[in-house]
């Protein structure tokens, strides 16, 4: 795509011009990247085909991979779908402002571009200030896939979005590190059938539970197995890759894994304090404590490790329980499977 000259807004909680420009190039059908508590977001009016069109051409996405679209309150829910069903209204009350989305019918004024002629619409309300008030102040709902370019790790701190989006999108806020590093929840809502089609860190067994609370019969189908026939046509494509090659390993033994890749350059990425983790000096080596400290430092390791040359990235496992079945969704993805 052509070069386009991408301004720059900082510190816009004290720099109202900053949101007021942001937005206005959000209503003339331009494209804004912008944070949220997920990862940051390259945003544009979700009723406009043209700027619905360049979101997928700074991605270079394809073009049949619908996005969500973002709204400030539940109350503009109206604004991107035809019907809502309780079980919608009820996971939205209980999980947001915050990283779920939900997949519900489409209206006709959300661009049939936005949805890949799907007649189902994602939406989202994310909990980050900015992102809030950014989408109040366009009035209209933001189309926003995460503001990478397709098939890469999203960005989660100004530095990622900045190298992906400089040239390519018209604005990016500065919004600074996001707070959770891995993309929302996404539900699909059949009646009284509900899927998780990508875990995040509203997690399946929260989810499990406000529906049991809900009533009405509505349960919560076990995740899909890879290898059947994807639910979101997001699930089909190659997803949150590095340049270096990525390893999952149950190891945490930072000489143990380096001995197996003698004279190669790698990085690593431990979690739970690995062996020697504290003392290790090596720079290559990023050690993660909790699981939300993993989720929210992984996309920036990934991107950490690649800017250091590596050419393998060794990643450890975790769990796949809680906010864990998130990190092993995305682990799993960039390193297709392939352990030691
Ligand atoms: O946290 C997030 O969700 C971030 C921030 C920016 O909000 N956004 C994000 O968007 O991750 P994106 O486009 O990278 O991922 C959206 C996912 C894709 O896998 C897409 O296929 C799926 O949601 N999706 C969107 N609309 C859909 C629909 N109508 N039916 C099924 N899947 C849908
Ligand atoms: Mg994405």
């Amino acid at each position: 795509m052509t070069f386009i000259k991408t301004e720059i807004f900082r510190d816009i909680p004290h720099n109202s011009g900053g949101l007021a420009k942001a937005s206005g190039i959000i209503k003339n059908g331009g494209t804004v990247v912008f944070p949220t508590e997920t990862v940051y977001g390259l945003g544009g009016d979700a009723f406009n085909d043209s700027a619905v069109k360049n979101i997928f051409l700074a991605k270079g996405r394809p073009s049949d991979n619908p996005l969500i679209a973002h709204i400030a309150d539940i109350a503009d829910i109206g604004l991107a779908a035809a019907e809502v069903p309780e079980a919608a209204y009820f996971l939205f009350e209980k999980f947001s402002p915050g990283p779920l989305t939900l997949i519900m019918k489409k209206n006709d004024r959300i661009s049939n571009l936005a949805t890949a002629g799907l007649d189902t619409v994602a939406i989202r309300i994310p909990s980050h200030s900015l992102a809030r008030a950014l989408i109040r102040a366009s009035g209209v709902p933001v189309a926003a896939p995460s503001a990478n370019r397709s098939g890469r790790p999203s960005p989660t701190t100004f530095g990622m979005a900045f190298k992906e989006m400089d040239g390519r999108a018209d604005a990016i806020i500065d919004g600074g590190d996001c707070e959770i590093g891995l993309e929302s929840t996404v539900i699909l809502l059949d009646v009284k059938a509900v899927r998780i089609i990508r875990p995040g860190a509203v997690t399946f067994e929260m989810v499990e539970n406000a529906l049991y609370s809900f009533g009405h019969g509505y349960k919560l189908h076990a995740p899909v197995k890879s290898g059947k026939t994807p639910l979101s046509p997001g699930l089909k494509y190659l997803h949150y890759k590095p340049k270096a090659e990525v390893y999952l390993t149950g190891e945490s033994d930072i000489e143990k894994i380096k001995s197996l890749f003698p004279g190669r350059k790698i990085g690593m990425i431990l979690s739970g304090g690995g062996k020697n983790c504290k003392i290790n000096p090596d720079p290559r080596v990023l050690c993660f404590g909790t699981l939300a400290e993993y989720a929210q430092g992984l996309y920036r390791g990934f991107t950490e490790l690649d800017g250091m040359g590596c050419e393998i990235i060794i990643a450890q496992s975790v769990e796949p329980a809680g906010l864990g079945s998130a990190i092993m969704n995305r682990l799993i993805k960039a390193s297709g499977g392939k352990s030691i």
